[in-house]
C-alpha cells in the first residue's frame, strides 16, 4: 500500500502564498517523492487550483478540499461541491475532521453521507476519527473509534464497497493532540491504529489491509520519523509543520 503524508492548510495562507509553498514543493521533488509515498496538500478552496497547478505533471503529488457539501448543486450559500473542487484540480477530500465536528457541529450522520457522496463521484476519501481526551481517560477509545467508523462506512453501498482500495485513508487524530504541541506516544498510537485495523477488517474485510491509517497531531519533523515507524502507522497528517515548505518536506522525507 502506497504510504500519504498529507498537509492540511487549514484556514492559513492566501492564493499567492499558497502557490509560494507549493512550488517550493514541487522544486523540491523533481522525481517524485521519497521512498515512492504520496504527497497531498489540502489547501484552502481559494488556493486549490494553484496548488493544482503547482503540481501539474508531478507523479505522487495530488491536492484535496478541506470540506465539501453533498450534493451536486444548489441552494447551500456558503458551501462548495465535489465537482467545484472537481474542477479545481482536487481528487481527494477530507471528511469528519475534529474541527468538522466539534468546531461546525457536523454530525456522524452528516460524515456519512459525504463520505458516500465524494466516493460515489470518484472522489478519494480521507476520513478522519479521533477521541477527545475525557473519551480516552473514561476508557472509551475503541467505541468511540468503532461507532466514527461503523456510522461512516457501513452504509455504504456494496457497489463502492469494493472500491475502496486505494480511494479511502483512515487519519487517526485525537483531538487533544491537535494543535497543542502535545503528541501522543507510541504506545497510544499503536493502540488506536491497531483497534483501527481490526474494526476496519470486521467492516470490510480483505479491503481493510489496503487501507492506509495515518497519524494526525502534533507532527513535527522532530516526531515524524518515529511515528511513521511505528506498526499501522501507514502516513502522517500534518497541520502547522505543514505550512512552512521546508518543515513539510523534512516531514516528507522522514
Ligand atoms: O489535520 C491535521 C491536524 O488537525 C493536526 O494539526 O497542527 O496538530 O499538526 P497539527
Amino acid at each position: 500500500m502506497q504510504k500519504i503524508i498529507a498537509a492540511n492548510w487549514k484556514m492559513y495562507k492566501t492564493r499567492p502564498e499558497a502557490a509560494q509553498t507549493a512550488a517550493e514543493l514541487a522544486l523540491a521533488l523533481p522525481d517524485g517523492t521519497p521512498h515512492g509515498r504520496l504527497v497531498l496538500v489540502f489547501p484552502p478552496f481559494t488556493a486549490v487550483d494553484a496548488v493544482a497547478e503547482a503540481f501539474t505533471g508531478k507523479k505522487n503529488l495530488a491536492v484535496g478540499g478541506q470540506n465539501f457539501y453533498p450534493a451536486a448543486q444548489g441552494a447551500f450559500t456558503g458551501e462548495i461541491s465535489t465537482g467545484m473542487l472537481n474542477d479545481a484540480g482536487a481528487t481527494w477530500v477530507l471528511v469528519g475532521h475534529s474541527e468538522r465536528r466539534h468546531v461546525f457541529s457536523e454530525s456522524d450522520e452528516l460524515i456519512a453521507r459525504k463520505t458516500a457522496f465524494a466516493l460515489a463521484q470518484g472522489f478519494k476519501v480521507m476520513l478522519c476519527v479521533g477521541e477527545m481526551l475525557h473519551e480516552r481517560e473514561a476508557g472509551q477509545l475503541r467505541d468511540v473509534l468503532s461507532r466514527q467508523l461503523s456510522t461512516a462506512l457501513e452504509p455504504l453501498p456494496e457497489a463502492l464497497r469494493g472500491t475502496l482500495a486505494g480511494r479511502l485513508a483512515v487519519a487517526y487524530e485525537p483531538v487533544w493532540a491537535i494543535g497543542t504541541g502535545k503528541v501522543a506516544g507510541p504506545v497510544e498510537v499503536q493502540e488506536a491504529h491497531a483497534a483501527l485495523r481490526a474494526l476496519l477488517a470486521d467492516m470490510l474485510g480483505e479491503t481493510a489491509a489496503e487501507l492506509p491509517i495515518l497519524y494526525g497531531g502534533s507532527v513535527k519533523p522532530t516526531n515524524a520519523s518515529a511515528l511513521v515507524g511505528l506498526d499501522n502507522v501507514d502516513g502522517l497528517l500534518v497541520g502547522g509543520a505543514s505550512l512552512e515548505a521546508q518543515s513539510f518536506l523534512q516531514i516528507i522525507g522522514s
